[in-house]
C-alpha cells in the first residue's frame, strides 16, 4: 500500500444490481481517482449479515434489512486512497438516500428512506479493517502500482 494510504470497504447493494447501477456507481470512484485493490461478487448469508449488522440487530428493519441484503448479489470492492473512508462516505451521501445532497451517488440515484440506498461503505479505520478480513482473503487484495497515483498525494 502507497504512504499514507488508507482502505475502505463498499458494498454495491441489491437495489444497485437489479436496478443496473453498478457500472455508474463504480464509475464515480474512478473518476475521483480512487484505486480499486479489490472486487468481486458475493451472495450474503445470515452469519456474514449477522456479524456485519450486529450493532442494528436490536433495531425494527433488521430482518427486512437482512432479507433485502440477501435477495440478490452484492459486489464487495476494497477501495484505496489517502483518506479514502471520508472520501468515499461523503461520495455515497448520508444513509437515507430521500435526504442526501444532489451530487451524492444516494442524492442522485435513490429515493429510498430505509434499506435499499444502493451502498454500504466503512465509517471508520476500525470497521474497515475488521470488513477487510469479513469479506476478503488476503489472496484476493492486489498491491500494483497505478500510474495517476503521483496526482493524489
Ligand atoms: P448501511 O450503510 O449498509 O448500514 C446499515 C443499513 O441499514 C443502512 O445502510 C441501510 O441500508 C439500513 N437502514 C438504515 N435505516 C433503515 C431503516 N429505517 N429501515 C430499513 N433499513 C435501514
Amino acid at each position: 500500500m502507497a504512504d499514507k494510504a488508507e482502505r475502505t470497504v463498499v458494498l454495491i447493494k441489491p437495489d444497485a444490481l437489479q436496478r443496473n447501477l453498478m457500472g455508474e456507481i463504480i464509475q464515480r470512484f474512478e473518476r475521483k481517482g480512487i484505486k480499486i485493490v479489490g472486487c468481486k461478487m458475493i451472495r450474503l448469508d445470515d452469519a456474514l449479515l449477522d456479524e456485519h449488522y450486529s450493532h442494528h440487530k436490536d433495531k425494527p428493519f433488521f430482518d427486512d434489512l437482512k432479507n433485502f441484503m440477501k435477495s440478490a448479489p452484492v459486489l464487495a470492492m476494497i477501495l484505496e486512497a489517502p483518506e479514502v473512508i471520508k472520501a468515499v462516505r461523503i461520495i455515497i451521501g448520508p444513509t437515507k438516500a430521500s435526504e442526501a445532497d444532489a451530487g451524492s451517488i444516494r442524492g442522485d440515484l435513490s429515493i429510498s428512506s430505509a434499506s435499499a440506498n444502493l451502498v454500504h461503505a466503512s465509517d471508520s479505520n476500525e470497521s474497515a479493517e475488521q470488513e477487510i478480513k469479513r469479506f476478503f482473503k488476503p489472496e484476493e487484495i492486489f498491491n500494483y502500482e497505478k500510474i495517476d497515483e503521483s496526482f493524489s498525494g
